[in-house]
Order: C-alpha cells, then structure tokens, then sequence
C-alpha cells in the first residue's frame, strides 16, 4: 500500500457514540454516531479529511494558491480555505452564482479564512478556475486546482483511511454494524468508505443517501472513484458495482432544498441528543437513516452508523427556512 503524502489539520480518531435517545424513539436500531463534525478544523466536517492529503500534495507541488470551487455556503470551500490558511498558502474561490445580500454562514468564514473569491454567475466553474489559474502564473505564482467537493482519488483515500479508523472503533465497541450511512454528494467521502470496506472485507454496508443526483449517476461515479482510489493507494482489490449502495428517495425539491424531511431530522436530532446536523448534506441524510428505520429497513437489534460529516457553518445561512 501507498504510505502518501498528508499535512496534519484534524484531530482523530473521531468519537463514535450511541444516540440512545434516538434509537428509543423509534424502537432501534441501534444508532451510533461518528462525529466528523468534530475533525477540529474550522467548524469540522468531512473536508478536513480530504484537504490533509489534497494540501500536502499542492505543497509537494510548490504551489502558492490552492483554488476550488462550489456554491455560496460550499463546505468544501469553507475548509478549503480554512486550511490554506493554517498551510500558509493563499486560497481563491470560485463560488457559484452571484454575491447575496449579507455574507453569512460559511461565506462570512471564508472571509474570516482570508479567501479571495471570484463569483462565477452562470459560466462554468472549471473555466473560472482556468482564468484563475493563469492570473496567478502570470503573476509569478503557482496554482493548485482542487476539484469540485475534494473528490479525486487524492481526496478519497482520505476516506479509505476514515473506514480503517472506524473498523477499530467498531472492534473496540464489540459490534458490528450492518451499515454505514452518509450524505453522498460529489462521492469522495463513500467512494474511499467503500474502497476501505472493500479492502478489509468488512460485512458493513456503506448506505450513500444521494444528495444531489440520481442514484444511476451517482453510483457509477462512486464506482469509478472507489477502484480508482485504490489503484491510488497501490491496493490491488476491487469494488463490484453492488458494493455501491445509493438512495435517492431523498433529493426532495433538489439540491439545498429544505424540505420537510430535513426540518424533521434536524429537529429530531437537536431536541433528542442535543446535536446539531445541516440542511444541505446531514440533514438530509439523517432525514434518509430516519425514513430507513421507519420503513423497518434494519432489525431492531441491528447497529447502524451515522457518519456524521459536518456542515454546521452552512446551518446559520437558513435560519429562515428551518424555522
Ligand atoms: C457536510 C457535508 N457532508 C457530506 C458531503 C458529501 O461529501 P462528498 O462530496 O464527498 O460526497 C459534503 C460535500 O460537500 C458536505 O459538505
């Protein structure tokens, strides 16, 4: 295997815990949390992950400017620029569409973080980041692209380690667990879930809960990403495209749509354990975990796993649609 490049910006492993309460209300499973939302970088999130392997290889690089992109209240931008920042590199973002009224939630952070950002209105975000790309060099710097969610191989692996970590968690705890469930959006997080399930053999299914696309397009990008993340690693095992498990009966009205499912879940998570989930990614996957159990998907003596993969900066940007 791989021994690849990675800059510390976390702290792990993440707890995991049991939502006792949780599982009560809904005579079980039981429902165990793993807190990526406490990675320790900015607000914390998935993105810490990804960024310790995408940042040590835009420094083995040389590069000067780490540039990415995403909507308004992105995440992966928000941590994107929250790293660059403890690297010392510069961070340029290329936000989709246009400049709201007030900067709040994780636009204000990116600010915070020091971030220039380039509003892309409605052309195409790669081709922004090419422009960007080249006024940097023309101005003596050296730019490093990250795609769209974190999600090359380079990011994924990130999860492939995340599942390892998990594996001793749930060895530790004496249990384990039917599945793994996650907000799955560009797949770099269950795409690495998946390939470091493939490559232990585990009996845990990783249940991606589609968050912006149709299950058929998700699944053959998660498929795709998963085996190309462990050709990355120099792992010689492969993902089949059954080991990919998605469910899109959860886009509701579309992509950062808060709809009545994601209110439900994020209020059943607050006013039962305290906690908090987002209305963009966890909140609809908690949303797609909650409609599982009630559809008896699971056995109540069943362990299931909520990875919960943080967004917490994006909750304050819709503080009118939740309540
Ligand atoms: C909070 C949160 N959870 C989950 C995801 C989905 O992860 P991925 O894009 O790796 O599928 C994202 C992606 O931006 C996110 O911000």
């Amino acid at each position: 295997m791989n021994d690849l490049p990675r800059v510390s910006l976390g702290h792990w492993p993440t707890p995991v815990h049991e939502l006792a309460r949780l599982s009560r209300a809904f005579g079980g499973p039981r429902v165990f949390i793993k807190r990526d939302d406490l990675s320790g970088l900015a607000l914390g999130g998935n993105k810490t992950r990804k960024l310790e392997f995408l940042m040590a290889d835009a420094i083995s690089r040389n590069a000067t400017t780490v540039i990415t992109t995403g909507a308004i209240q992105s995440n992966h931008a928000c941590q994107t620029a929250a790293a660059a920042a403890r690297c010392g590199l510069r961070c340029i973002l290329a936000l989709a569409p246009g400049a709201p009224e007030r900067a709040q939630g994780n636009l204000f952070l990116d600010r915070l973080f020091g971030a220039q950002i380039r509003w892309t209105g409605d052309r195409d975000p790669a081709q922004v980041m090419e422009e960007l790309c080249a006024e940097e060099r023309s101005a003596g710097r050296v730019p490093y692209v990250i795609p769209y969610g974190g999600s090359n191989a380079v990011g994924a692996a990130a999860y492939f380690y995340a599942m390892r970590e998990f594996a001793r968690q749930a060895r530790e705890l004496d249990l384990e667990f039917a599945d793994v469930v996650v907000a799955s959006s560009s797949g770099g997080t269950q795409a690495g879930l998946i390939a470091g399930a493939a490559s232990l053999h585990l009996n845990t299914n990783v249940q991606g809960i589609a968050i912006s696309d149709p299950a058929p397009v998700l699944a053959e990008r998660l498929h795709t990403l998963a085996n190309l993340t462990l050709q990355h690693l120099n792992i010689r095992a492969e993902v089949p495209p059954d080991a990919v498990l998605v469910n899109d009966a959860y886009l509701g009205a579309g992509y950062a749509r808060v709809g009545s499912a994601e209110r439900e879940a994020i209020e059943t998570l607050a006013r039962l354990e305290g906690l908090v989930v987002d209305p963009v990614y966890t909140g609809r996957a908690l949303a797609g975990l909650i409609g599982m159990v009630k559809e008896r998907h699971w056995k109540a003596s069943d362990s299931v796993l909520f990875w919960h993969t943080g967004g917490t900066g994006a909750l304050f940007a819709y503080t009118e649609e939740l309540l």
